[in-house]
């Protein structure tokens, strides 16, 4: 989608469909206001016959208003200054684009003027108008024969006043590069299994690498990696025809000696539980279990459209889960890349065993932070629902960076707490470690066992399992998150660096 930055008279906008906003009880905004006096008065005589009263999300698109270059104006609801949240003004988003989608228009232009949100913050408001219109025009249909008839809508314009512009610019490359990592989250995400493979994602990383110059990808290959002594990773592995792969992409904006910020991503193809097998129902979902991983690439496209000047390294640890004859048994122990011993007592939890090794890997980085994100435990679904990303850190400072980035981005998380108590429930007679802790507070043991290998650095964890796709009927799959909050977590250390 091509965003555009606009100023200028509002009656003289040229664009197929104007935009303005409706405050409660069908006051005027003041590009409204401006409409309205051009076309001497017809937007009041509309309002006070009550076919729109300004509650949030209210539409009713007009056509040729006399007076105005605009071809037609779509009446915005944005409801009470009170009511004025950023949930809200997604809503009010989600509900413009719905009619811009179901009409054939080309251009659109949002002149909303009023302050829509709580934050006072006129950069992220505009950026969340990029990310949020430009992702309800996501669609999938890569496995689809019938592909979508291509979108008749070509451009998106943000009217700001002149002294905005340069703000608005900032604010409109941030939001794309946003919206064009979640979308490609979203479509790593949805593709199924069978294509979606380690293979798959590490030609990804390659592709990366091609597109950007201050991207470098490795791959680490199952050979590599076995010299490495990364046998937990690749004992996940073992069930699968789909070799792992270790996938490293290197970021290099910031200054050579300067380090860097690492994301470590979970990337099960597709998590069938192993020997301890899931149940059927619902198992098609597990191809959603490279999500974490899907936030990496998404982050990392992200910093690279922004050109962040710092320095940061996206590691994907992907493998696919079966069962088969030569597939990781309950009760096997593997040694890890950190020389730890690990008794399998649960194939399930392998999200864990893939991201022992990668963090530990992580560590020859000498990072400024190393930050993990994965769908990780059931339990963090029971815990935060499908609202809030789970946040464990140990280092508080770091947990509370990252939850400040996910209220800026409004892709929100929650901190559980790592405490020692319940390190010992992962006792293991046989190793030095089990790789399940029972069932109270899974997401937290979960945590716990990857503490063990995170000793070195900050570190903090993500489980986004809750959050990063919806379940069934129409609105099934990835949601692309928590790519806003991981970009605007680096943006942050960006902005802190200068
Ligand atoms: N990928 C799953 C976690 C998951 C399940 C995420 C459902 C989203 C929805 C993970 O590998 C897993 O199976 N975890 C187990 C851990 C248990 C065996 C300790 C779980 O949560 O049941
Ligand atoms: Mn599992
Ligand atoms: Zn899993």
């Amino acid at each position: 989608m091509d965003f555009e930055i606009v100023s200028g008279d509002i009656p003289s906008l040229e664009t197929e469909c104007l935009v303005v906003a409706i405050e409660a009880d069908g006051a005027l905004s003041p590009a409204a206001t401006a409409a309205d006096q051009a076309s001497n008065g017809y937007l009041s005589e509309i309002l006070n016959g009550g076919d729109i009263s300004g509650k949030t999300a209210q539409t009713l698109l007009l056509h040729k208003v006399p007076g105005l270059t605009a071809k037609r104006v779509l009446l915005l609801g944005v409801g009470k200054e009170d009511d004025r949240n950023n949930r809200n003004f997604r809503k009010i988003i989600k509900s413009a684009m719905g009619v811009v989608k179901s009409t054939g228009i080309s251009s659109v232009t949002f002149a909303l003027d009023a302050r829509l949100t709580d934050d006072a913050d006129l950069y992220r408001e505009l950026r969340h108008l990029v990310e949020w219109s430009g992702n309800e025009l996501y669609n999938y249909d890569e496995t689809k024969s019938k592909k979508a008839d291509p979108l008749k809508l070509e451009q998106i314009a943000i009217h700001v006043s002149e002294n905005d512009s340069d703000l608005a610019e900032t604010a409109l490359l941030d939001g794309t590069a946003i919206v064009n990592g979640t979308s490609i989250a979203r479509d790593l995400g949805n593709l199924p299994g069978n294509i979606c493979t380690p293979t798959y994602l590490a030609e990804q990383a390659l592709e990366l690498d091609d597109e950007f110059d201050d991207l470098t990808t490795t791959i680490v290959d199952e050979e590599e990696m076995a010299e490495l002594g990364m046998h937990c990773l690749l004992s996940v592995g073992n069930g699968s025809e789909q070799p792992s792969k270790l996938i490293v992409m290197e970021y290099k904006g910031g200054e050579e000696g300067d380090k860097p910020h690492v994301l470590v991503g979970k990337g099960i193809t597709f998590d069938t539980g192993g020997i301890s097998l899931k149940p059927g129902a619902g198992m098609d979902e597990m191809k959603y279990d490279m999500c974490g991983a899907a936030s990496v690439f998404g982050a990392m496209t992200a910093i690279c459209e922004m050109a962040l000047p710092i320095n940061v390294v996206g590691i994907v640890a992907a493998a696919e889960n079966m069962p088969s004859g030569h597939a990781t048994k309950p009760g096997d122990i593997v040694t890890t890349m950190s020389g730890q011993t690990v008794e399998i007592l649960n194939t399930d939890a392998e999200g864990r065993l893939v991201l022992c090794d990668a963090l530990t890997y992580a560590g020859k980085f000498e990072p400024a932070s190393v930050v993990d994100i994965a769908t990780l435990t059931g339990a963090c679904i029971i815990a935060l629902g499908h609202h809030a990303t789970g946040i464990l850190a140990n280092n508080d400072e770091l947990a509370a960076e990252l939850i400040q980035a996910g209220e800026q981005a409004e892709d929100k998380g929650w901190q559980l707490p790592l405490w020692d108590e319940f390190q010992e429930q992962l006792d293991s007679n046989f190793a030095d470690i089990a790789n399940i802790g029972g069932r109270p507070a899974g997401t937290i043991t979960a945590a716990c066992f990857l503490s063990r290998f995170t000793k070195e650095y900050r570190w903090a964890h993500l489980d986004i399992a809750g959050v990063a796709w919806n379940s069934g009927g129409k609105e099934k799959g990835a949601t692309g998150r928590c790519v806003p909050m991981l970009t605007q977590y680096l943006l942050n250390q960006a902005a802190e660096e200068e």
